[in-house]
C-alpha cells in the first residue's frame, strides 16, 4: 500500500554526494564521445576557427599527433572533416573521389598511427562542390540530383573503406544512400566496414560555424545555403523518425540524430523506434552558443558543457559527437 504523499520524502534520496551517486541515472564518459577533427593540406600551426573557441582545423602533418592524445584520453572514434583547397572545388566535387585526396591520405596515416582509434569519414559533396550542396546539381542547377549523387557517395564509401575508415558517415541526406552504400561496400569486399547514418538530419542555422570551418558557406557565395529540399524541416518528428527508420531498414549500423540539444525529442522517440544504437551531434551552433554566453559572463560553460552533454544522453544516444570531446575526456 502506497504511502499518503505527504509521508514521501523525494529529497532523502539527494542528501548528500553519496546518495546522490548511488542513484544517478545518467553518465558521460570518454567512451560515449567522438571527436569531430577538421583536417587541412600541409604543416604548420593549426589554424583557429573563429566562430568555434578551441576548435581548430589541423593540418594533416599534426593530425596523428592529436588523435593519439585523443586515444591516450579513452575517445574511442574521431569523425574526420576536410577543409579543400577552394581551387580543388567544381560544380561535381570531384575531389571527393581523388584516391590521393585529402581524406584517404589522412585515413591511412591515422589508421597506420594509431590503429585503435575508430575513423568514422564523412560521405557528402559540400566540402568539395563550389555552390556548397551536399550533391550534384541538375541540370537547371534548380535542385539537388538524388540518384546521381547517391551514385557518387557509393563510390566515396569504396574509396574511404579501402583507406581504412572503420565507419563511413552518410550526411547527405538523400534517398536510398544507405541502401547503395552498403551494396557497392560489401560488392568491394569491404563487409566489415560499418554505416554511421546521418539518419536525421535537419535543416539546422545550428551548423553556421561548421560552413565557417570547412569553407562551404563561402563557397556557395551566400551564407543561407538552403538546404531544406533535402535536410529535414525542424518542425517535424515524425517525418524524422520514419526517414531514420528507412535507414535501418537500408542497412544503417548506427543511427544518427543531428543537431542534438535543440532535437531531443527526437532522440527519444527514435530510442523507442529502433533497437540500433543511437549517436547525435551536438554541432558547431550549440558548442557556439554557450562559448558566446560564457564569454560574456553569462554562463558556466564547463557546467552548461557537462549539463548539455548529459542531457543528450539522457534523451537516449549512446554515443556524442561533440567538440567538447577532448575537454571532457581530459576532465577539464
Ligand atoms: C555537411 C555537414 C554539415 C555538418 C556536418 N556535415 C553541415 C551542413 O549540412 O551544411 C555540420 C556539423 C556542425 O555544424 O557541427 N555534409
Amino acid at each position: 500500500m502506497s504511502l499518503p504523499p505527504a509521508l514521501r520524502r523525494p529529497r532523502r534520496l539527494r542528501r548528500n554526494p553519496g546518495i546522490r551517486a548511488l542513484v544517478e541515472e545518467t553518465r558521460v564518459g570518454p567512451s560515449d564521445l567522438i571527436a569531430p577533427l577538421f583536417v587541412t593540406e600541409g604543416g604548420g600551426a593549426p589554424e583557429p576557427v573563429d566562430s568555434m573557441p578551441g576548435v581548430v582545423r589541423w593540418p594533416l602533418d599534426r593530425l596523428a599527433e592529436e588523435v593519439r592524445a585523443l586515444a591516450d584520453l579513452g575517445i574511442p572514434g574521431i569523425a574526420l572533416f576536410p577543409v579543400t583547397d577552394p581551387a580543388l572545388k567544381d560544380d561535381h566535387g570531384t575531389a571527393a573521389l581523388d584516391p590521393e585526396g585529402l581524406v584517404p591520405r589522412a585515413v591511412r596515416r591515422l589508421k597506420a598511427a594509431v590503429p585503435g582509434m575508430l575513423v568514422f569519414t564523412d560521405l557528402a559533396l559540400d566540402p568539395f562542390t563550389r555552390h556548397g550542396h551536399d550533391g550534384l546539381l541538375t541540370a537547371d542547377g534548380q535542385d539537388v540530383d538524388n540518384d546521381a549523387t547517391v551514385e557518387v557517395l557509393a563510390r566515396m564509401a569504396v574509396l574511404h573503406a579501402g583507406a581504412g575508415a572503420d565507419f563511413v558517415a552518410p550526411s547527405d541526406m538523400m534517398d536510398g544512400r544507405v541502401r547503395a552504400i552498403r551494396t557497392a561496400l560489401d560488392a568491394a569486399g569491404h563487409a566489415s566496414t560499418g554505416i554511421l547514418a546521418y539518419a536525421a538530419k535537419f535543416a539546422s542555422a545550428f551548423y553556421g560555424p561548421f560552413r565557417d570551418a570547412v569553407g562551404s558557406a563561402s563557397a556557395a557565395g551566400t551564407r543561407a545555403l538552403d538546404k531544406r529540399t533535402y535536410q529535414l524541416n525542424p518542425a517535424n518528428r515524425r517525418e524524422a523518425i520514419a526517414d531514420a527508420l528507412l535507414d535501418e531498414a537500408e542497412g544503417a549500423d548506427l543511427l544518427m540524430v543531428k543537431p542534438a540539444g535543440p532535437y531531443l525529442d527526437v532522440i527519444a522517440g527514435l530510442r523507442a523506434a529502433t533497437r540500433l544504437p543511437i549517436a547525435a551531434y551536438q554541432v558547431s551552433g550549440e558548442y557556439a552558443q554557450l562559448h558566446a554566453a560564457a564569454r560574456l559572463g553569462w554562463l558556466d560553460l564547463e557546467r552548461t558543457r557537462d549539463e548539455s552533454l548529459l542531457a543528450i544522453k539522457r534523451a537516449g544516444a549512446d554515443v556524442i559527437l561533440s567538440y567538447f570531446a577532448r575537454e571532457v575526456a581530459a576532465g577539464g
